[in-house]
């Protein structure tokens, strides 16, 4: 018998991100900007993406060694077509207690229903911004926040637990934090502020940017009265406050002004087949290519076993440190966040 799976710092694995696709049918600025990814950019072919029996055989894997949470991201994930069968495999896992899935949102209209029908129940929808003028440049294409606010009314109401990611950028919609907390304490649905990192190579980032929890809590307490609550899990990224005499919450992931590295218990497939171990990681292990040579269960989790056991990423420990700050990363919207 082996010992738990721990890697260097002690943290097991308990949670999987499956990027399910790499494609987005939005340009936001901070992720995938229209300059880098235009009508040239080569997104990955069919054949080199994972089926969803390839990503159910691993996920079964993962969820035997320890797994409990699988979210599942893009690029847009509601891009790839047959997502509820995917969800419907997925519920099969013994040993699996959740499942969540990170979208901007755009198509709940067109796959809230079936989603729900094929037994997911939490959903993570990004928005930045309730201003039609800011919110359109941001997500580079032209959308209208009304439509994804009607898409999260919709899947309200069809039984959906929904959570909301705000990525607050000096100089860009850092006026909205008031406006969109408003909208959403009223609505009690929870809204997350989250501190634009320096994910990818290409989102233009700076420390200027950042427009750090301490200073979106000290404008909100101007405004409310805010009461911490306990994270909800072991590693929970997001710090939860409740508002007084509501049950509305809102979060904040200060992924650069305070790292949570010690608690990270996360790994990462990419859509066609890699494994990494950090956000801010430059290389995966080809996981597909063990799958597609044939390998054993047994194989594929002596791999996992050693990727995890020998782990030692711990970027936003590391950020102000030149060197880790210039390395290549992968693309956000190839890792899904
Ligand atoms: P739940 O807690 O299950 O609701 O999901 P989540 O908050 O972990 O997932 P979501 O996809 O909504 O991510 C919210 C933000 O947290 C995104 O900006 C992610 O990139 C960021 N995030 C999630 N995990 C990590 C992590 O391990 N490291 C860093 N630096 N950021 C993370
Ligand atoms: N910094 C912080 N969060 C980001 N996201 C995408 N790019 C960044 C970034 N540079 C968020 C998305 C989505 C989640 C998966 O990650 O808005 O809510
Ligand atoms: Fe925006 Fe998410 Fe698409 Fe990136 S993957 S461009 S954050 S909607
Ligand atoms: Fe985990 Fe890497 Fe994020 Fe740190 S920076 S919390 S190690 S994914």
């Amino acid at each position: 018998m082996k010992q738990p799976l721990t890697d260097t710092l002690s943290r097991p694995l308990r949670d999987l991100r499956i990027s399910v696709t790499d494609r987005c049918n939005f340009r936001c600025t901070y992720c995938m900007p229209k300059e880098v990814f235009g009508d040239k950019y080569v997104f990955l072919p069919k054949s080199e993406l994972l089926t969803f029996e390839e990503m159910t055989r691993l996920a079964s894997i993962f969820v035997q060694m320890g797994v409990k949470k699988i979210r599942l991201t893009g690029g847009e994930p509601l891009l790839r077509n047959g997502l509820p069968e995917f969800i419907k495999m997925l519920r099969k896992l013994e040993g699996l207690k959740d499942i969540g899935l990170t979208t901007n949102g755009l198509l709940l209209n067109k796959y809230g229903k079936a989603l729900y029908e094929a037994g997911l129940r939490r959903l993570n929808i990004s928005l930045d911004a309730l201003s039609k003028d800011i919110f359109s440049k941001m997500n580079g294409r032209g959308i209208n926040p009304g439509l994804i606010l009607e898409n999260i009314e919709y899947v309200k109401s069809l039984g959906f637990s929904v959570k909301v990611n705000m990525v607050v950028q000096r100089g860009v919609n850092e006026q909205e934090v008031i406006p969109m907390s408003a909208y959403f304490k009223e609505k009690h649905i929870t809204l997350r502020f989250i501190e634009f990192m320096d994910v990818g190579n290409d989102n233009d980032w700076s420390f200027q940017k950042v427009v750090s929890k301490k200073e979106i809590l000290s404008e909100l307490l101007n405004q409310y009265q805010l009461i911490p609550v306990d994270a909800n899990y072991f590693g929970e990224v997001a710090e939860r406050y409740r508002y007084e005499n509501s049950d509305s919450e809102i979060g904040f992931i200060p992924s650069v002004s305070k790292s949570f590295c010690s608690s990270c218990t996360r790994a990462r497939l990419s859509s066609d087949g890699k494994l990494y171990t950090c956000l801010f990681a430059t290389n995966g292990y080809d996981l597909r290519q063990l799958l597609r040579e044939n390998a054993t269960n047994n194989e594929l989790s002596n791999a996992i076993w050693q990727v995890w056991n020998n782990r030692t990423d711990r970027y936003s420990d590391e950020r102000t440190d030149l060197q880790a700050i210039s390395r290549k990363k992968i693309g956000m919207s190839y890792i899904g966040g």
